[in-house]
């Protein structure tokens, strides 16, 4: 009998040797079918994920024998953690491995915005020649507005500083004080003053009540004209409706999206606009990113299987005891 599930395609050295330690079930596409997923979970000790699984409350209730969750990527909010909690269950996650990564796509797609790359490669592939249509702007200079100063905008504002910008950051949660600030040159400000006065404005929030429709018509309308948006966060912190309108007034000069509302999108206006890239949630798609996450995730599945602690319990280290 299967003692970990693993519901998406999460491969790698470390997921090789789970297998060579447990008796792992493999469905990759697991995930797509709830009711599969249900039947699959029913005697397993873990089940591994990244962030198309929707773990429910009604999937924890299920799985009878569950100890943990493994969460192979930062973000929890496919995950009921009040749920596993309830149950006993550890959830785990790879909280920073993957952070170095999403930083740099953040970065690829601002200079991507900044000088038309994408628009010029297709123009090219075309047989095109046409140099002072794809005219660009430099960053040096120009103000980051960064939503969002943790982990992985901290990443982005260390490089962000290198290219000569200024920052500017807005963060409910950091404490103006903590260490990292102090070694960037980053004003902390208001959501509006930062919206006012950035260049270009990125995206590092969790998902969550507070920030689902983040960025909707209202905040779009505080942003400089003429100012670029780049999301490599979550899809559902932007209103994708109200960032169309936002680039067809001209509000917005361009927008760059890992990550959509829902995924895999349905059409939309976005696909059909030229100063609008898209690309597929690939920010934590690298392999250094991809072999660090699924170690972590792999690692503390095997702790707790074994009855030890797991490194990157969110809720506990190890499974609680019910009743
Ligand atoms: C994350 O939450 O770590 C990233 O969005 C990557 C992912 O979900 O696979």
């Amino acid at each position: 009998m299967a003692e970990i599930l693993v519901t998406e395609n999460i491969v790698g050295k470390a997921m090789d040797q789970l297998r060579s330690q447990f008796d792992v079930l493999f469905e990759p596409t697991a995930w797509k079918n709830a009711d599969q997923l249900q039947l699959l979970i029913g005697e397993v000790q873990a089940v591994i994920v990244r962030n198309q699984t929707e773990v429910t409350a009604e999937l924890i209730t299920a799985a009878t024998n569950l100890k943990i969750i493994g969460r192979a990527g930062a973000g929890l909010d496919n995950v009921d953690v009040a749920a596993a909690t309830e149950a006993g269950v550890v959830v785990t996650y790879a909280p920073c491995e993957n952070s170095l990564s999403v930083a740099e796509l953040t970065i690829g797609l601002m200079l991507s915005l900044a000088r038309n790359i994408p628009a010029a490669v297709a123009d090219t592939r075309q047989a095109g020649w046409n140099r002072g249509q794809f005219t660009g702007s430099e960053l040096a200079g120009k103000t980051l507005g960064i939503v969002g100063i943790g982990r992985i905008g901290t990443l982005v504002a260390q490089r962000a500083q290198a290219f000569g910008m200024t920052l500017v950051a807005h963060d409910d949660y950091v404490d103006p004080t903590a260490p990292h600030l102090q070694t960037l040159d980053v004003q902390l400000t208001s959501l509006e003053q930062l919206l006012s006065q950035a260049d270009f404005v990125v995206c590092h929030v969790p998902l969550s009540d507070e920030t689902r429709d983040l960025f909707n018509r209202q905040r779009f309308g505080q942003m400089k004209p003429g100012a670029m948006f780049i999301n490599t966060s979550r899809g559902e912190v932007v209103n994708e409706t109200a960032l169309v309108e936002a680039l067809q007034n001209k509000q917005l000069a361009g927008a760059a999206l890992d990550v959509r509302s829902s995924e895999p999108p349905a059409p939309s206006r976005l696909e059909q606009m030229e100063n609008v890239i898209l690309t597929p949630h690939i920010a934590a798609f690298t392999s250094e990113a991809q072999e660090r996450v699924v170690a972590a995730v792999c690692q503390d599945v095997a702790a707790v299987l074994q009855g030890q602690q797991a490194v990157n319990g969110f809720n506990f280290p190890q499974p609680a005891q019910q009743g």
